[in-house]
């Protein structure tokens, strides 16, 4: 099976958004989750983890010159207007070398029940400056209940939305060396998406997005 993104999404419309309070969650320091209401917010803390500093400066600069050179022989894609993502590149990865498995370990260890049969290739997707992800939900068919991934080079926000809900949302701010967690329904029943620069405004606070990959761990469906 290929891990191209083509085969991973299943692509919905982007939804209408209506301005209305945004609640922030009272459960996490630096408040990374705000939503449409504060029931949401809870309803879902389960199924959605924001792990700042997961990986250290190091880490990051390990996996990012094990990357590096494979990205750099690719070219970012723009111009596919049916892709759920614009401006990216991306790869698999299967082996690594010590020190990055032992961060991947680290994640497989806190987002995945022990023996739960995990997709072999790890994903990675290079988003330019000025790309982003489309509102989308992961097929069933080739992925688990469980998305777990790492944020390298960039904070950025991932807009989560109800499908058949629009009014239902949850932004999530992801800082820079993060590690996110989607479980369940937030997985399910909620398209997931990474805002564009301009749109990447965070409970009312500009969150500038530069180029970002991340590195994403998924589990094989039951
Ligand atoms: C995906 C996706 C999110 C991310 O590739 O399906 O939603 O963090 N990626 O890059
Ligand atoms: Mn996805």
């Amino acid at each position: 099976m290929r891990l191209l993104s083509a085969v991973l999404k299943q692509i919905h419309k982007p939804p209408v958004y209506t301005s209305r309070q945004r609640c922030l969650s009272p459960l996490q320091d630096e408040a990374l989750v705000s939503g449409s209401s504060q029931e949401l917010v809870q309803r879902l803390s389960s199924q959605v983890e924001v792990r700042t500093a997961f990986i250290t400066e190091e880490e990051e600069g390990a996996l990012l010159r094990e990357l590096e050179p494979g990205l750099k022989k690719k070219r970012y894609e723009f111009d596919h207007w049916d892709d759920a993502i614009h401006g990216y590149r991306e790869t698999e990865r299967v082996r690594w070398g010590a020190a990055c498995e032992q961060v991947l370990n680290r994640v497989r260890s806190v987002a995945f029940p022990e023996g739960s049969p995990l997709l072999g290739p790890v994903h990675i997707l290079d988003l330019d400056k000025s790309g982003y992800i489309k509102p989308h939900i992961d097929s069933v068919k080739f992925c688990g209940s469980t998305i777990a991934g790492l944020s390298l080079l960039s904070d950025s926000i991932m807009r989560l939305v109800k499908e058949d809900a629009s009014n239902e949302w949850l932004d999530l701010l992801l800082p820079r060396r993060s590690l996110y967690i989607l479980r369940d329904q937030a997985r399910y029943n909620f398209t997931h998406e990474i805002l564009k620069d301009e749109e990447s405004v965070f409970s009312g606070q500009r969150i500038p997005r530069q180029r970002r990959i991340s590195v994403i761990c998924r589990n094989l469906p039951g």
